[in-house]
């Protein structure tokens, strides 16, 4: 195991170049298989879900290759069609393998990803979508077994709610059906926008993206772009840096970012008495010497992001008052709580909702990571925190953040990530000495 290591209580101050968005990257990698051949990607982050997800690929019978900053992914043959329990359990984004494999090749055996950290995270909306398109599914020994012998044909769907990687798996199917699909009550996320322009690039009609009613006309087939396509930027990644810089009274610019998708969190900073600028493709945030309590509830875009909730927190937890923070989206999401409070924070929840009596500071503590926004939650805590802070269980971390140690230390962060074997000759050489 390894764990990160911070001494708090220094400035950040400078740029952050942000990567390829995690949440674009995974329904677009697995979008390709709705297309056989040769497909080229760009700015992929560098991340444990994004060759986790390659790897399923490969399972599948799909070969991929990183050339360059560009990745080469060989989708001419579907040998297998199934998603394993041992690769859904680690990554639920997994079951984003239903839509296209039902589309190009009619078949689809998926594990039931089952519950997570932050909740149950059932795929009702998923399934619902896909058969309105025709296809039939059985639930057999925790594998959801899909099939559409004879292809799938456009409808008419009205969801629930907005889920992301539902609407994400129907526009997938939907680019193959016979036919005209419309989705509505559609999540808006940008990172369904990113996949409908990706989809586009093959050949597929989606429009509407990005607004609550999506059109997808389909098409007969699809066919590998001619030039590589380029993630979008991680708006996630953004406003978890802006948040550092805003928590230890730095001056963080994060670039390479779309700033129209950190609408709702500059919002909040700003709310919470930092300043906040903003550029073509930049934005900068410059703390306040004294944060401000404020009031949040998490919505589906353009409204405030859960996954910015655990990280807007610590800000919260260094105002001068009492914050509020709702949190609407998934049931369990407070577990960085009991582990800031560790560190000195005054947080009460109740149910979705978490109220944060300001304290004038941290102190460092050894906390566990337990998802992956709560993790980067105590990072920024230990950035804030004065002392010593240990991080463990970073593999979360991994899954979304590629480098965050480089790129925390490139602000001026004192952080550093320790290895197991490092720790047991830190020991040897500590009993050493005594
Ligand atoms: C996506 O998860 C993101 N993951 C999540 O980011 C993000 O938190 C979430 O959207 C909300 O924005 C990826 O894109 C890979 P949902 P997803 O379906 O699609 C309920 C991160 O940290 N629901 O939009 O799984 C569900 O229980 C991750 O990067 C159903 O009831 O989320 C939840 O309450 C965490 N039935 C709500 O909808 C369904 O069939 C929103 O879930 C689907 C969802």
């Amino acid at each position: 195991m390894e764990k990160l290591v911070i001494t708090g209580g220094h400035r950040l101050s400078g740029d952050i170049p942000i990567s390829g968005a995690k949440n674009s990257a995974l329904p677009i990698l697995i979008a390709t298989l709705l297309a056989g051949g040769e497909h080229r990607i760009a700015n992929l982050p560098d991340l444990v879900d994004v060759s986790d997800t390659l790897s399923l690929l490969g399972r599948i019978g799909c070969p991929s290759l990183v050339s360059g900053d560009t990745l080469r992914l060989n989708t001419e043959r579907i040998a297998f069609h199934e998603a394993p329990y041992d690769v859904v359990r680690r990554m639920r984004a997994s079951v984003l393998v239903l839509g296209p494999l039902l589309a190009r090749h009619g078949e689809a055996l998926v594990s039931l990803p089952g519950g997570c950290a932050i909740g149950v995270r059932p795929i009702d909306q998923h399934l619902k979508g896909l058969e309105a398109l025709g296809a039939t599914f059985e639930l057999t020994g925790g594998y959801i077994h899909g099939k559409a012998p004879n292809g799938l044909r456009g409808a008419e769907i009205h969801l629930d709610m907005p889920t992301v990687t539902g609407a994400e798996n129907i526009i997938m199917a939907a680019t193959l059906a016979e036919g005209t699909t419309v989705i509505h009550n559609c999540a808006r996320e940008p990172e369904i926008e990113d996949l409908a322009r990706f989809l586009n690039t093959l050949g597929a009609r989606v429009e509407g993206a990005g607004t609550s009613t999506v059109t997808v006309h389909g098409v007969a087939r699809l066919t590998p772009a001619s030039r590589p396509y380029r993630i979008m930027p991680d708006r996630i990644e953004a406003g978890t840096y802006l948040c550092a810089g805003a928590v230890t009274k730095g001056e963080v610019r994060v670039t390479g970012v779309e700033p129209s998708h950190l609408s709702a969190l500059i919002g909040k900073l700003e709310e919470a008495g930092c300043e906040v600028e903003v550029g073509g493709d930049w934005v900068r945030v410059t703390g306040a010497e004294q944060l401000r309590p404020f009031s949040v509830r998490t919505a589906p875009y353009p409204g405030f992001p859960t996954d910015m909730q655990a990280q807007l927190m610590v800000l919260a937890i260094l105002a001068s008052g009492t914050s509020t923070l709702e949190e609407t989206i998934f049931e369990n999401r407070f577990m960085h709580a009991a582990e800031l409070t560790r560190m000195g924070a005054d947080i009460e929840t109740r149910g979705n909702l978490a109220t944060v009596r300001g304290r004038p500071a941290l102190s460092g503590a050894t906390v566990m990571a337990s998802d992956l926004r709560a993790s980067a939650a105590l990072v920024i805590a230990g950035l804030a925190a004065e002392g010593l802070t240990q991080v463990l269980r970073i593999y979360h971390l991994d899954r979304g953040y590629e480098n965050l140690v480089g790129k925390l230390r490139h602000v001026g962060a004192h952080i550093g990530r320790v290895s197991d074997r490092e720790q047991d000759l830190q020991r040897l050489h500590l009993a050493a000495m005594l």
